[in-house]
């Protein structure tokens, strides 16, 4: 048992996925306490009304806000190498899609996660995570394809493998390696695919558990409509529930595929058009919005309010990689959805929470403020969660709790 006391204000945020226009309309308790049952949370009410039983350790939230701990539902954690250059390139006027074909972008880290060894990709990753955890994030997933042929594809989903036992975040996987054609085989996707959709590695990756979600990008510079459908069709076969990289440079009717493949998630969305906003309608698709994304380009946002005005259930998440995006906090992301795409810090918060738990498959198990749901919580340091948001940059997590267990902050 624990007890969280002393709460200004509990967000009880619904089980996902929250349709858009429910979205800012999220209750909250004040004055209020949780009770916490091992791994779930057992009770909340009034703090008035709470009756720990005794000797019960109790986590004072200090007048703080308390709600569920966040979910970043769309990152590349796990990389080798940096691509400083080609920000600092991107600001001198090329864009990240003249980079990619002049040789640069994700073929850069590719390099450098082929150099590396499985243990060096663990190495690098666990401080990351470490801080994402610091930020308030229980349930991170994080996706390969930064190796590119068999072997360094599956020695990235070994090291998200190996990664969990070095954190309480839930780690949760996604096979990438449809992230681009790789130099070797430039100008040869099909013959590419052939090899990392093989009978055999997609068996082991089934057997041995590696991932739970195939990804695929469908873009100019990586694959096209009917790749993608091969793709995610084929690994389907598998057990891997489909999602994909849609609509972020160039319109090519991506969003229409990740509906008629019944994609759980299409993630990006930034040239989405009304076709592709009825298709993730019809098909119960989560859009998963990555504004640090834009942010970090310098380009123009995802269309996030036309999302929620057709009543989809938009998450969101970093994508934090080191080609578009090196921005590891969420928090920080959420806050430039409030600025630059106009989401209220309510919206935020069940993007990020609720609806990323719809967009991993795991909206019975976590992202939400109910009885038997899995204790993850984070209490920040600021009154309430408009605050939060309004101090933009700053980290005001204060502890977290993942499965009833306090992995930030003290207890006492
Ligand atoms: O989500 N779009 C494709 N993949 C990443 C970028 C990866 C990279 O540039 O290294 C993204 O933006
Ligand atoms: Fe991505």
């Amino acid at each position: 048992m624990l007890a969280i006391r002393n709460i200004n204000e509990l967000l009880i945020v619904p089980p996902g996925p929250v349709p858009g226009r429910a979205m800012r309309h999220i209750e909250t308790l004040r004055s209020a306490a949780v009770l916490l049952d091992d791994e779930r949370i057992a009770w909340f009410g009034p703090d008035a009304d709470c009756d720990p039983p005794a000797g019960c350790p109790t986590l004072d939230a200090a007048g703080g806000c308390v709600l569920p701990g966040l979910i970043d539902c769309h990152t590349h954690t796990v990389f080798a190498g940096a691509r400083a250059d080609e920000f600092v390139r991107r600001l001198e006027g090329a864009t990240y899609a003249q980079i990619a074909e002049a040789g640069g972008g994700i073929r850069r880290t590719v390099e450098a996660v082929r150099a590396a060894t499985g243990d060096g990709l663990v190495a690098l990753a666990q401080p990351r995570i470490q801080r994402m955890l610091a930020n308030g994030v229980t349930t991170l997933e994080i996706k390969s394809g930064y190796g590119l042929n068999v072997d360094d594809e599956l020695k990235m989903l070994l090291a998200i493998r190996r990664l969990q036992a070095h954190t309480p975040v839930e780690l949760v996987a996604t096979y990438l390696a449809a992230h681009t054609t790789p130099r070797e085989r430039a100008g040869r996707a099909d013959e590419y695919l052939d090899t990392v959709l093989a009978p055999a590695v997609l068996a082991r990756i089934r057997d041995e558990r590696l991932a739970e979600f195939c990804d695929v990008f469908c873009e100019r510079t990586a694959f096209t409509v009917e790749q993608a459908r091969r793709v995610l069709t084929t690994a389907r076969q598998y057990g891997l529930i489909p999602r994909l990289h849609a609509d972020q440079i160039t319109q090519m009717g991506a969003s229409a595929l990740a509906a008629e493949v019944g994609a759980l998630s299409a993630d990006h969305l930034e040239t989405i058009d009304d076709g592709g906003i009825d298709a993730l309608k019809r098909a119960g698709t989560v859009p998963v919005l990555l504004p640090g994304c834009s942010f970090f380009l310098g380009v123009e946002q995802a269309p996030a309010r036309r999302l929620l005005e057709a009543d989809l259930p938009v998450a969101l998440a970093t994508d934090h990689n080191p080609g578009s995006c090196m921005i590891e906090s969420l928090p920080l992301v959420m806050g430039i959805a409030c600025t630059q795409m106009r989401l209220t810090p309510t919206e935020v918060v069940v993007a990020a929470t609720a609806n990323a738990a719809a967009a991993l498959n795991r909206r019975h198990q976590v992202g939400a403020i109910a009885v038997g749901m899995q204790a993850d919580l984070v209490v920040l340091d600021v009154p309430d969660h408009q605050s939060w948001m309004y101090e933009l940059g700053r980290n005001c997590v204060r502890s977290v709790v993942k499965k009833g267990k306090v992995v930030v902050g003290l207890t006492w």
